[in-house]
């Protein structure tokens, strides 16, 4: 059994120095890009509080052909949009900009995908390897406003040590 869940609420640099040990604990030596990251989604949802969506959408090619787009990856919350162009969505601009987005109220970001009615913010941040943007992590929230600087801090540690396990 794996018990990550830290035990008391802790300020936000030991929480995320917390999480991404935990993830970097869960994925080391492991090479299957989709077990680390179902298993870093778990620990997104266990280790944050107030989030109705926690997960992962990939670079891949569009079905039809015409360049990349994200497809969705390992999550934890409703079933959501499968596929999402670059630059569309809060997700496909963090794709197409490689540019974290911190979204205090999505229904105010133009071209917002609202795959949950109960999302009120959210948190994009891009996977970068060799400076190309490899998969973003989305995290929604059904409070306004839910995420800070010191959670996309938080994220982007994430998301780097992640760069070569995802
Ligand atoms: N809201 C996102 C789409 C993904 S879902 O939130 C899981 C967006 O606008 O890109």
């Amino acid at each position: 059994m794996y018990d990550f869940k830290p035990a008391t609420p802790l300020p936000a640099a030991e929480l995320y120095r917390e999480l991404v040990a935990a993830a970097e604990a869960l994925t080391a030596g492991e090479p299957d890009a989709v077990a680390n990251m179902a298993n870093v989604a778990a620990l997104l949802w266990e280790f944050l509080p107030d989030l109705n969506w926690a997960g992962f959408y990939r670079v891949g090619s569009a079905k039809n052909g015409a360049g990349d787009e994200l497809v969705l990856g390992p999550f934890v919350g409703r079933p959501a949009c499968i596929r999402i162009p670059f630059g569309t969505g809060v997700c496909g601009t963090a794709a197409k900009s490689g540019a974290t987005q911190l979204v205090e109220d999505v229904h105010a970001f133009p071209g917002h995908i609202a795959c949950d009615a109960a999302s009120q913010s959210e948190l994009v941040v891009p996977v970068l390897r060799d400076s190309a943007v490899i998969a973003v992590i989305d995290l929604d929230s059904p409070s306004p406003a839910r995420f800070t600087a010191a959670d996309a801090t938080g994220i982007e540690a994430l998301a780097a040590m992640l760069s070569d396990r995802i």
